[in-house]
């Protein structure tokens, strides 16, 4: 009796989260998405970001960047397994991803490199973790260019096919945090297993769950 309750109970507040996303639109997503960014923004102004802003920002944005990439992983599994549907917003979700590592490697291109292009050069050539985390970007270019519903109708039966390097610019998104220090760090590990984990998901069928 009290099992049934407290089922009924979950997939009545199942029922009320599903409804209230339907009502979400994409615009709400993206201004979200917004929030990582003004908060820097503030940090950067009230002077919080520590002795280096620049290398603070380079970061914050790197971080940002990569969780949202995760996020965007993490879509189809979280709407397929509990039925509130987020699929609509995954390009709004990966654009933003986009958005921030846009601004990551103008950090990097404009304030950290101040555009000294031997150096730049040198670095995309010499640095492992700087060819990585270039090799990502460079993937994410054409992901981000066809996600428009022209070049969906466009691309047709090659879009999804074209859509799938992201798990390819995900891996060397984390193997560019991992590779970043000398010793390997925490969080630079455990961003990996997520990244990992989620890849793997693919290849389970995944059922929504009964009770939901
Ligand atoms: C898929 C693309 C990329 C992702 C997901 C990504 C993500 C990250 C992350 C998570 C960090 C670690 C921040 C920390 O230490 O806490 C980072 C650092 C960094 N990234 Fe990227 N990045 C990408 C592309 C690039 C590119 C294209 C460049 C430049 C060519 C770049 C340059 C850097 C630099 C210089 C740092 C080190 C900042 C520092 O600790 O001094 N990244 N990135």
């Amino acid at each position: 009796m009290y099992k049934a309750t407290k089922t009924v109970n979950i997939r009545s507040l199942f029922d009320l989260v599903r409804a209230s996303v339907r009502r979400l639109r994409s615009w709400h997503i993206y201004v979200s998405l917004l929030v990582p960014l003004l908060f820097l923004a503030y940090d950067l102004l009230s002077g919080q970001l520590g002795v280096d802003p620049m290398r603070s920002i380079e970061k914050s944005l790197g971080v940002t960047a990569i969780y949202i990439l995760i996020l965007t992983l993490c879509i189809t599994p979280f709407s397929l397994l509990t039925g509130i549907n987020f699929i609509r917003f995954r390009r709004a979700f990966g654009l933003m991803s986009f958005f921030y590592i846009v601004l990551h490697f103008s950090t990097w291109l404009l304030l950290d490199m101040q555009l000294r292009w031997v150096e730049i050069v040198e670095s995309l050539t010499r640095k492992p973790f700087i060819v990585f985390g270039m090799m990502g970007f460079l993937l994410l270019i054409p992901l981000a260019a066809t996600s428009n519903n022209y070049s969906m109708k466009r691309l047709g039966k090659y879009w999804p096919k074209l859509h799938k390097l992201i798990y390819a610019a995900i891996i060397l998104g984390g193997i560019h945090y991992l590779m970043m220090e000398k010793t390997l760090q925490n969080d630079a590990i455990i961003t990996f297993i997520i990244i990992i984990v989620l890849i793997s998901l693919r290849f389970f069928k995944i059922r929504k769950i009964n009770w939901l």
